[in-house]
This record gives C-alpha cells, structure tokens and sequence, in this order.
C-alpha cells in the first residue's frame, strides 16, 4: 500500500490564481487572507508560495508571529486586532498591523504607556453587524487614533462585505454607506474579500483582501471556479484499501444507510471524518476513483469510506482517489454535505499530510 490521506497543495495553482486576482483587481494591492492554516492549506507554505502577495491577513496573532518567524517579512494586518497590553506588546515587536474595530481597542492604543506605534486599520461596520464602529462611531474613533500620543503610522479604512457573492443591492448599500461614513477623509481604503473582486461591481479600493479565491475555489453559488480562471490549489486524495462484493438487498456500513439494489462492487477507501471528511455527505455524493467518477453510499465513518465502483470495471487495492481538488471542485462536495468549501477546506483535520507540489 503506497499512499493513503494526504492533501496535494499545488504552489502553481496558488500563483496563477493570485495573478487571476491581481489582473480583476483594478491596479490595488492585495492582503492574501491566509488565516486558519491558511483555509487548511499550510500557513507558512501558502504565504512562502504567494511571495507576490502584498501583504497577508490573518485572524489571531499567534498566526501573524509565526509568518514572522518563517521570515516573511511583508506587511501582516491582523484582521481582529489585538485584546490586551501583552498582546499589543507582542503585535508591536513583530511589526504587526492592527484591525481597530471595536472601543476597547482604541483604549488599548491610549493605555499604552510605552508608546509603541502602528499602521491601523479602522474597521467601520457597514451592514455585516458583526465587527466594526457604526458609522455614528467612525468620527470620534478616527479622532481619538489621531490623538493618541504615539501617533499611528498610518490609518486606513476598511470593511467587509457581508453579500457580495449573492446580492448586489446588499453590496451597494454598504458601499454608499461606507463612502459617506469616510468622506472627507484622504485615507486609503479595503473593502473587497474574493467576491467583492470577482463580481460584476466595481468595489474600489486601494487594497482587496481575497481569501477563498486564492485557493482555487469559486466564491459564487451559480459560477465555476474555471469559469473565473482560477485553478484548485488542494486536492485531497487518498488510495482504495479493499474492494468487495456486495450482494443484492445487503447494506454497507453504520446505519445500513446505503443498501445494494443490485450485485454491487464497493471499494473502501481511505478517509473518514477523522480527516475532516463531513459525515454528513450524502450517499451519491460523487468521488474520484482512478480519476473517474463514482458514487458515495453508506455513512462516512472515522476512518473509510465506501464507494460503489459497479459501473467502472477496474478498480483494485491501491486505485488513487479524490475527494475534492484537481477534477472534482470542492465547492461541488460541499453542497453535498450542505456546507460551503471555506468549511471543508479548512476542516481537513492535523493528521493529513500536507505535501507541496
Ligand atoms: C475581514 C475579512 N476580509 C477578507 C476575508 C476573505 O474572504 P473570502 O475568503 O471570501 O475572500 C475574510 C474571510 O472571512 C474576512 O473575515
């Protein structure tokens, strides 16, 4: 038996879909979102391969520090900012941005007898209701920044698009929003994640912050990833580890949630939700078997999956299988399991290997 779970990162594919995203992006500069393991795909390598990056976005610091550490030395915002005074201090030693969203980050900067100073990213909340000053807030944060005694850096202005895949009138209120909230004020701004980039409005900008689109993965329910030219950048793949006969009228698996409607071959491969397979996925759920494609049936267990391979003819002990990536979009699995690829893809669990291509 050679090779069983493992997750193929294609360094390529990440290239070619930054270059994808620089050449919609209307001449700004961009903030590779690589946080949670840079959506499962390795954070250090996924930063090292997208050296043409601007910049990187992560969510916690310890994901800032470890870029830092590995030597990666263009600019880290962190996209929650920092909590407290140690946390501040740390952000400060490695050259850290910050997001300010919220009041008790302002005080933070205020508090901060040692006086250390940064590029802040003030965060207005335009419609998302999750972080950021409303727009009645944004004046006297921005005024309070100015007048801190270690005077930032720079500020600029961002904030997130709550719709951007889905409803263009959604998109358009916050913009307005987000333009009257900052008028008057020459900073520059971030507004676009990987679909705000990608769809039909001009989102504007002087910086974007894709994430999703990075990876290769279509963040539109009604347009393809190749449709957008952008290529999977993690195929997880495994090996076929025994193939049976089951008769007609038998079940397979825990539940006998699947049951033979005629003389079946099954083929068990190996992968479970313990690699962060959803057990949820549904039984037709479609997998790549000797790149061709075949059903799922039964439940995903911890371990293995079973595949009915009636139809394909040659399918043995060592046969590769795909779950998702490189000729089965991921976006296209996670329907099947009533989820969304940012879920699988950051779900694929510590004991897969990641090996770089
Ligand atoms: C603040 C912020 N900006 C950008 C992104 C990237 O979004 P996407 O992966 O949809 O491009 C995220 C992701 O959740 C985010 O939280």
């Amino acid at each position: 038996m050679s090779r069983l779970i493992r997750a193929l990162i294609d360094t390529g594919a990440l290239r070619h879909n930054l270059a994808t995203i620089r050449a919609r992006a209307g001449g700004a500069r961009i903030l590779a979102v690589v946080k949670a393991n840079a959506y499962g795909h390795g954070l250090v390598q996924t930063a090292l391969a997208l050296a043409q990056a601007d910049g990187f976005a992560v969510a916690r610091l310890e994901e800032g520090i470890t870029l830092r550490e590995h030597g990666v030395s263009q600019p880290i915002v962190l996209l929650e900012g920092v909590f407290t005074a140690e946390q501040l201090r740390e952000a400060a030693r490695h050259e850290l941005e910050l997001v300010v969203h919220d009041a008790l980050q302002v005080h933070l900067l205020e508090a901060d007898a040692a006086g250390h100073r940064f590029r802040l990213w003030l965060k207005i909340d335009t419609g998302m209701n999750r972080l950021g000053f409303r727009p009645e807030q944004f004046p006297e944060a921005l005024r309070r920044l100015k007048r801190l005694s270690a005077p930032p850096l720079e500020v600029r202005l961002m904030t997130h698009l709550a719709r951007a895949d889905d409803s263009p009138e959604m998109t358009r209120r916050q913009l307005e929003c987000f333009s009257e909230t900052i008028r008057g004020h020459a900073c520059a701004t971030s507004i676009a994640n990987s679909a705000g980039v990608l769809g039909g409005m001009p989102v504007g900008g002087e910086w974007v912050r894709p994430g999703l689109a990075l990876y290769g993965a279509s963040p539109f329910a009604d347009c393809a990833a190749e449709d957008l030219d952008l290529r999977p950048a993690m195929t997880l793949a495994t090996s076929v580890i025994a193939v049976r006969f089951v008769p007609r009228g038998e079940t397979v698996g825990y539940g006998g949630a699947w049951r033979a409607k005629r003389d079946s071959r099954i083929a068990i491969a190996a992968v479970g939700y313990g690699d962060g397979l959803p057990r949820g996925l549904l039984n037709g759920t479609p997998v790549l078997i000797g790149g061709r494609r075949a059903p799922l049936c039964g439940r995903v267990s911890m371990d293995m999956i079973a595949v009915d391979v009636t139809e394909l003819g040659q399918v043995e002990v060592d046969t590769p299988v795909v779950l998702w990536g490189a000729g089965l979009p991921v976006e296209e699995v996670a329907r099947c399991a009533g989820t969304i690829a940012y879920e699988l893809l950051c779900g694929v669990s510590q004991r897969v290997p990641l090996e770089l291509r």
